[in-house]
């Protein structure tokens, strides 16, 4: 358990601010360690009192004669430091602050707070708050919180920010039968955070599954990297909130553009396996799913109801998800008709109808789980007047014992009819849900997160060739020195040169007869475009004229361009006029960076050309995975420009390694060079051989 035994399984607990007093926190939790069971020594700190709760009470922590490991922390707020600092001279380990009155009310308690952890760094005590309300485990067992429910025992680590979360989600889940092996209040993560105690679940073999409420992230990095090692060990299911704040960007490029507020944490999370929640409901029907089930091989659901209404909700669901609906073998179609009555539907959704009682379900539920085109089965039930809920629960536990390797959910949509139905499953570990929806949200969690899984042996990373450092760095130290932020269409191109990215070739020319000159050089057809770091647009102000023929053409061009140029932006800094080959159509794509703070930088990959904003057919995916091919792939294949890659309606298909290739380049270019806070290659042009960037904008800090 490492670094955090102190926390979970000390040997001796003490608490400052132990109170005789019932409904005080200090005297709370000196019984809720007590009526835990918790078999360490227990010493409550108060200098009024001789006794507490039946245990000898001592005036400090330093009048204790033997060690002690824990200690919660349940004085105000200005004796905290005092309290803190003795505990560090007697040795303890570790603290649990309860306290409030810290980060959370300002500037003061943020001073306040910074000196708790300092005091705690002083003395190489661990601490978990201040602002929380204690921690629990099952196994050890130990209540060292306020809290008024104790864990029932089970194999979820809970994790939450919010106390009265935790507190409310403790009370309700004893009455559903969920139990939790460790609860653990966060508070204000002063010292220890979410990324600690994920860590600490992963390597716990008790838990099977680890679920988080959180409201930020302290350390998007080291998340995603403890995150997504814990994900390869165990479902890590969050539920994060407060999305309308996080990662508001600078939108100066298409793809900042695109890139939505929560897109980080939807990239992150999705990219390191993380099950999301998207509500609090969501978060607890999932923890019931993974906690029960293991996930189905593939996404082939098959249905079985005794109504039409819920069979077809279910059914739609399943589309929603994107899962499929399983088609049956013909044996097992024709066995459903040999044996269900005549207006039975047969096909997956099965409906059984009204009057099914319970050997229907069995006869049904047995043939469609042998079929080897299910990989996961709903059963859904309404309350008819002869429907046989116990029985047919029992039937189903049946089922689910027969075909071990398939998950099995179910929704009784109902009442107190079904109530004794449901119980039944819930008691065999068979989620029970009240409506199909959660059901087939939760199918869709344990099937991706089985693909995850599968997809965790991968192949070495293959180094990329051709990579040379010290020319973007020239670049960007001389754009730099001429106090801009953007580099010219030029410069960047030669950045993405040095990656590998077949830029087209452009060349920044001063005069018109330059300008020529390089044209000849390069070969016609070219385009010309006004060089200037302040021009977003270059169309809208003349700034570009496209198949151009002749040095003659090119000479008359450059002319009419810084002509128009100057007409609508007068004293605009203009460094010249860059020529670029003209480069035969392909299929426009885009590939994007931008920034997040908390993760580091986002590739988009996506329709590109001028409707980008306007079609939105792109996805993001995080620099730092995007070293692997399958992932590339895989954010490839999120978007529609996937099938005109693949050939669409008998089109050539598009060289698809060298898309994967430049992404790639792109993902290493962002990731050594932090500084890059927005690129956009747009459009990149696809071609059957090869692929040309066409217009390259980035954008440093
Ligand atoms: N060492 C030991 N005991 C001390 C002490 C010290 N240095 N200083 C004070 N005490 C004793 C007090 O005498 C008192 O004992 P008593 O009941 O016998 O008088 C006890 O510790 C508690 O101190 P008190 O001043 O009565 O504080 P309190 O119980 O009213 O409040 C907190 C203390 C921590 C509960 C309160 O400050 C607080 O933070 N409440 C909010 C908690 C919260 O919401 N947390 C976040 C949840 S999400």
């Amino acid at each position: 358990m490492g670094e955090l035994t102190s926390l979970f399984r000390p040997q001796s607990v003490a608490v400052v601010g132990a109170s005789r007093t019932p409904g005080k926190i200090g005297n709370a939790i000196v019984r809720n360690i007590i009526e835990s069971g918790y078999r360490g020594s227990i010493y409550p700190i108060n200098p009024r009192e001789k006794e507490i709760e039946g245990l000898a009470c001592y005036p400090a922590v330093s009048s204790v004669s033997g060690e002690v490991e824990l200690a919660v922390l349940s004085v105000p707020a200005g004796r905290v430091l005092e309290a803190a600092r003795e505990c560090g001279e007697a040795g303890v380990k570790a603290l649990i602050v309860v306290t409030a009155g810290f980060k959370e009310i300002g500037r003061e308690g943020m001073e306040l707070e910074k000196e708790l952890v300092e005091t705690c760094r002083t003395y190489g005590m661990r601490m978990l708050g201040p602002n929380c309300v204690g921690l629990m485990d099952a196994s050890t067992p130990l209540n060292a919180s306020f809290s008024s429910t104790f864990t029932t025992g089970g194999r979820i680590a809970f994790l939450s920010q919010s106390g009265a979360m935790l507190l409310a989600i403790l009370d309700w889940s004893s009455s559903v039968g969920l139990g939790f092996n460790k609860v653990v209040s966060l508070g204000n993560k002063a010292d220890l955070n979410e990324i600690d105690f994920i860590e600490d679940a992963a390597n716990d073999d008790y838990t099977r599954v680890i679920l988080c409420y959180i409201e930020d992230i302290v350390d998007g990095r080291r998340f995603l990297e403890v995150a997504s090692e814990a994900a390869r060990k165990k479902p890590v299911i969050v539920y994060k909130s407060g999305i309308s704040q996080s990662g508001a960007r600078a939108a100066s490029s298409h793809t900042g553009a695109l890139a939505g507020s929560d897109l980080a944490y939807e990239t992150a999370f999705n990219d390191c396996g993380i099950i999301r929640a998207h509500s609090m409901t969501e978060l607890f029907d999932l923890a019931v799913a993974f906690s029960r089930c293991i996930s189905p091989k593939g996404d082939r659901v098959a249905i079985i109801t005794n109504s039409g209404g819920p069979g077809i909700i279910a059914t739609d669901n399943v589309e929603l998800e994107g899962l499929h609906m399983a088609r049956f073998e013909k044996e097992t179609i024709e066995e459903l008709r040999a044996n269900l009555p005549g207006e039975a539907s047969i096909y997956n959704p099965v409906d059984v109808l009204g009057d099914a009682r319970s050997d229907r379900y069995k006869f049904a539920l047995n043939k469609v789980m042998d079929d080897p085109n299910v990989d996961s089965v709903l059963v859904l039930m309404c309350p008819t007047a002869v429907t046989e809920a116990e029985e047919t629960s029992r039937v189903i536990v049946e089922a689910r014992d027969a075909h071990p390797d398939k998950p099995v959910l179910a929704a009784y949509t109902g009442g107190a009819k079904l109530a004794g139905g449901a119980e039944i499953l819930s008691r065999a570990g068979i989620p029970c849900f009240t409506f199909p929806e959660p059901a087939v949200k939760c199918i869709k969690g344990l099937y991706n997160y089985g693909r995850y899984c599968q997809k965790q042996e991968r192949k070495e990373e293959k180094l990329l060739d051709g990579i040379d450092r010290k020319t973007v760095k020239a670049i960007f130290y001389d754009v730099i020195k001429d106090k801009r932020l953007t580099l010219l269409g030029s410069e960047a191109a030669e950045v993405a040169m040095a990656y590998g990215i077949p830029a087209a070739p452009i060349v920044l020319a001063t005069s018109p007869r330059e300008a020529a000159e390089v044209a000849e050089k390069m070969g016609f057809p070219v385009v010309l475009k006004v060089a200037s770091p302040r021009i977003q647009h270059k169309t809208d102000v003349g700034g570009v004229k496209i198949g151009l023929n002749s040095p003659e053409e090119v000479e008359k061009s450059f002319i009419e361009i810084m002509e128009s140029v100057s007409h609508y932006l007068p004293g605009v800094p203009v460094y010249g006029i860059e020529v670029q080959k003209m480069m035969p159509r392909g299929t426009e794509l885009i590939i994007g960076v931008t920034k997040d703070v908390q993760f580091g930088p986002l590739i988009a990959f996506g329709l590109g050309g001028i409707y980008v904003n306007l079609l939105k057919d792109v996805s993001f995916g995080l620099a730092q995975s995007l070293f692997d091919e399958q992932k590339i792939e895989e954010m490839i294949a999120r978007t529609k420009a996937y099938s005109l890659l693949k050939g669409y309606r008998g089109e050539a298909p598009r060289d698809f390694p060298a898309v994967i290739d430049v992404i790639k380049r792109v993902a290493r270019l962002s990731v050594d060079f932090p500084e890059i806070t927005e690129m956009d290659i747009n459009p990149v042009f696809a071609y059957e051989k090869g692929l040309s960037a066409l217009d390259i904008k980035i954008t440093i800090s």
